[in-house]
């Protein structure tokens, strides 16, 4: 069902209530380290200011569980946006109460305003109904731009659609725009490449994808459990033992559907990850003991790149090896420049993959980004995401309980 986006809605001279995701990291001088989540709100804060609406933006930032703490406030975020834009972004000091109200009520049209982090209440995460009718109070219309908080039933991504009329942003509609493809009609060979360590979070992304995909590529940490299972020696790499029986599980299935689960023929090992000193590549798919694996290994690269040259959509998530250490990067590099330099859709998972892809300097290249790691991974998994769920559709009006 096709929801309904934020050109579908007039908002000249409205208070635009939106969702942005400005979870961004910052580093102990309190200064962010990557501003890309608040760059891709962009399009929508720009087309918002040049309707002649009033925006009062909303986001968390980090986990201060309803505790007021200066160092998860969203003040470096509005300082950062203000720069971006060109123009005054006014940081208000809570996101709720009276004071704010006037505040936001005082607004001009095309003014821009920053509520504090919702999180330093608890009743944001609770979804309590009160504080969501509390923010859904300081708009006329609300918009949701957060895609890498959809997966999440909040106050401010789910509680306020009761209240207000819901629609998506520009971020997020191309966010449900690529992931709806890659599951609903992927161009075929559709390639699912997998790596980074938690094998916990990938088994139901793997689930689902048994049916759509028509191979799954395997590196990364993960793949050493899988390998291990298989009976494979993996030396002193990385295994979540607890995982072996949903592993054994899902290659059944694999293989009962007659859909491949591909592994590493070769791995890049090392003897001490920290001093990385002595490292080598093994001849074939098993690790000495006293050896870890921390990135595939050529023979691998060529195989997983032979794959990806032959799809016509790639959907990536996880990079394949310790790729923040350069000498354990070439894996994750090789595979990048093969998936950006193909002819293919290519949808990249958020976090690490895409911290990978702008290492390599690879961002432009790529179909899409996500900006959603846990939002993208659930995605994935075919789980409906509350934050998308309670948007209207397209075609019908969703019934508020409280109107204006
Ligand atoms: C993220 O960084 O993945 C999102 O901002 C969601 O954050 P959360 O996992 O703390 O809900």
């Amino acid at each position: 069902m096709q929801k309904k986006s934020i050109k579908d809605a007039n908002i000249k001279g409205k208070r635009v209530l939106m969702r942005v995701d400005f979870n961004v990291p910052l580093d102990k001088e309190l200064k962010i380290t990557d501003d890309n989540r608040i760059r891709a709100a962009l399009p929508t804060i720009r087309y918002i200011i040049g309707q002649g609406a009033k925006l009062i933006l909303m986001s968390h930032l980090g986990r201060p569980k309803g505790e007021v703490r200066l160092e998860f406030s969203l003040t470096p975020a509005a300082k950062c946006l203000s720069e971006l834009l060109g123009k005054p972004v006014e940081m208000l000091k809570d996101c709720i109460g009276q004071e704010i109200r006037q505040a936001v009520l005082a607004m001009d049209d095309g003014d821009v305003g920053m509520l504090e982090n919702l999180r330093f209440h608890r009743e944001e995460e609770k979804n309590d109904p009160e504080f969501a009718k509390e923010l859904a109070s300081l708009g006329e219309i609300f918009v949701n731009d957060a895609f890498g908080t959809c997966h999440r039933a909040h106050a401010s991504t789910e509680g306020v659609t009761h209240y207000l009329e819901a629609v998506s942003g520009f971020l997020v509609e191309k966010e449900i725009e690529y992931f709806q493809k890659v599951l609903t009609q992927p161009e075929e060979p559709f390639i699912l490449l997998l790596g980074g360590a938690k094998v916990e979070d990938k088994i139901p992304v793997i689930e689902n994808m048994i049916e759509k995909a028509n191979a799954i590529l395997i590196g990364g940490a993960m793949a050493y459990t899988f390998m291990r299972v298989l009976g494979v020696n993996i030396g002193s790499s990385r295994l979540e033992e607890e995982m072996s029986g949903m592993v054994k599980n899902i290659l059944g299935k694999a293989k009962t559907k007659g859909m491949g689960i591909v592994l590493p023929i070769d791995h890049l090992v090392t003897d001490n990850i920290q001093t990385a000193a002595n490292v080598k590549v093994t001849k074939g798919e098993a690790i000495e003991e006293g050896w870890m694996g921390v990135d595939i290994g050529p023979k691998t690269i060529s195989l997983f790149s032979e794959k990806i040259k032959s799809a016509r959509t790639v959907v990536w998530n996880g990079p394949v090896g310790i790729f923040e250490n350069d000498k354990f990067a070439a894996g994750t590099k090789a595979l990048a420049e093969i998936i950006a330099h193909s002819p293919v859709t290519s949808v990249i998972g958020g976090g690490d993959t895409a911290a990978a892809v702008a290492k390599f300097g690879l961002i432009k290249e790529m179909s899409h980004i996500s900006t959603g790691g846990g939002a993208s991974l659930e995605y994935l998994e075919g789980k409906v995401l509350p934050g998308i769920a309670s948007l209207r559709d397209k075609d019908e009006g969703r019934r508020m309980k409280v109107e204006g």
